[in-house]
């Protein structure tokens, strides 16, 4: 793991965001990585709103770390943000976008299949589709390799109704399912996820009424064979609770998680004014699930970003837009 890698192309992405061919600065857009290429897809522009903006940077051609090339792919047929995207693990070029927020039209099956190969976009059509899904925000979205995505908890836009629900849509099948959930699986949003033996692993995040954020060592495990939650206790260092952070699993088991904000009532566009999460950077080990803060110099370090995505990629920890 190369930290300084972060470091650069995030410096590189703020510093350089008003140039030709370069996107600007945005948050809330959602990142896949598919087909060796790393999409970005909507998000808010700083001062506007939403846009349908399609951006991408291509590592089956060699790659300028100093200066990466930005390709602009064909638009969203809506404006987007909020929501969540994944690559197809069984073709490997079909992305799906889920949920999220929609303009100037809602489609009522809630969601997009970008066909990454031709640059096509259609609407998503899920047999048994939950409409009160229907434009939930908020959420993160995993895949597994047999074609099952999976979605948990989220919001309905305007705060008012938040849920602990687990969305299921199997790609194999387009069919969409709600499942059951226990009591004490908390109402949540803005966590972060990842998937690891599949398990899937959310931390942090806000819950119920929105003003409390997760206790970081909270973490909390929903098996992907069985369909059934756990609860861990993590320790170790201490990691400042938080929202809207990203997190990638390394090859060696490792979680990084990466920015997000403290305060859960400032808002992604109020985000800037909001105290920085300590620290910016932090690591959990699945095997332990003890908590490190890996004391990274603050030289080069980029500011503290929320509301930004991420992938791996091979060892290289790409890529955060805010
Ligand atoms: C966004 O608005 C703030 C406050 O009005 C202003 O200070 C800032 O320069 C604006 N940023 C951009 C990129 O226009
Ligand atoms: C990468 O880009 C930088 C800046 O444009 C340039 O100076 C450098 O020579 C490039 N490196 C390679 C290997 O092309
Ligand atoms: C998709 O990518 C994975 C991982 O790189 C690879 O194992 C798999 O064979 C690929 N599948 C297809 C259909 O290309
Ligand atoms: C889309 O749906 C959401 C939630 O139902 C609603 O708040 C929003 O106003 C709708 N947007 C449009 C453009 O109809
Ligand atoms: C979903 O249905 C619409 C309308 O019938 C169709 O245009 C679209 O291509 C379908 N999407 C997919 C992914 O098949
Ligand atoms: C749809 O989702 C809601 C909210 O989670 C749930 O109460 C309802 O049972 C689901 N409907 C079906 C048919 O699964
Ligand atoms: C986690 O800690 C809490 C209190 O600190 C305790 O009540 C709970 O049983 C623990 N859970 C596990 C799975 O160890
Ligand atoms: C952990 O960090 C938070 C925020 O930085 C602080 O308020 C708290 O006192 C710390 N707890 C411990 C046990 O050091
Ligand atoms: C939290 O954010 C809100 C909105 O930006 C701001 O008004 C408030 O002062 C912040 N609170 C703290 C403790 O920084
Ligand atoms: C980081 O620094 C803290 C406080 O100095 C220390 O407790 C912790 O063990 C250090 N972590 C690593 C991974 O070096």
């Amino acid at each position: 793991m190369n930290f300084f890698h972060v470091f650069f192309i995030l410096n590189l992405i703020l510093i350089f965001a008003n140039c030709q061919n370069i996107p600007d600065s945005r948050f809330e857009q959602t990142g896949v990585l598919v087909n060796e290429k790393i999409y970005f897809f909507g998000g808010i522009l700083q001062n506007t709103s939403h846009n349908n903006e399609v951006w991408y940077l291509d590592f089956s051609k060699s790659f300028n770390i100093t200066s990466p090339s930005w390709h602009k792919d064909v638009e969203l047929p809506i404006k987007y943000d909020f929501g969540t995207s994944c690559g197809s693990r069984i073709d490997n070029f079909t992305v799906f976008l889920i949920g999220g927020r929609m303009s100037p039209i809602n489609y009522s099956s809630s969601g997009l299949v970008f066909n990454s190969k031709i640059s096509q976009w259609s609407i998503l059509n899920a047999t048994g589709f939950n409409s009160s899904f229907a434009s939930r925000i908020a959420i993160q979205s995993i895949i597994d390799d047999y074609g099952k995505i999976f979605i948990f908890g989220g919001r309905t836009q305007g705060q008012s109704i938040w849920f602990n629900d687990m969305n299921v849509l199997d790609i194999t099948t387009m069919t969409w399912t709600t499942l059951f959930q226990p009591q004490d699986i908390t109402k949540s949003v803005e966590y972060a996820a990842v998937l690891s033996n599949n398990q899937i692993i959310y931390i942090g995040g806000r819950i119920n009424s929105g003003k409390s954020l997760i206790d970081m060592n909270n973490i909390r495990i929903f098996d992907t064979k069985s369909f059934s939650w756990s609860i861990k206790n993590a320790s170790g260092d201490n990691i400042s609770a938080r929202l809207g952070h990203s997190a990638v699993l390394t090859q060696n088991g490792d979680i990084i998680i990466y920015g997000g904000a403290e305060n859960s009532t400032a808002s992604a566009t109020t985000f800037v004014s909001s105290p920085q999460v300590i620290p910016l950077i932090a690591i959990l080990n699945t095997n332990t699930w003890i908590w490190s803060n890996p004391n990274i110099s603050q030289t080069n370090a980029p500011p503290s970003l929320a509301f930004h995505s991420s992938v791996l990629y091979k060892k290289l920890f790409d890529c955060c837009i805010w």
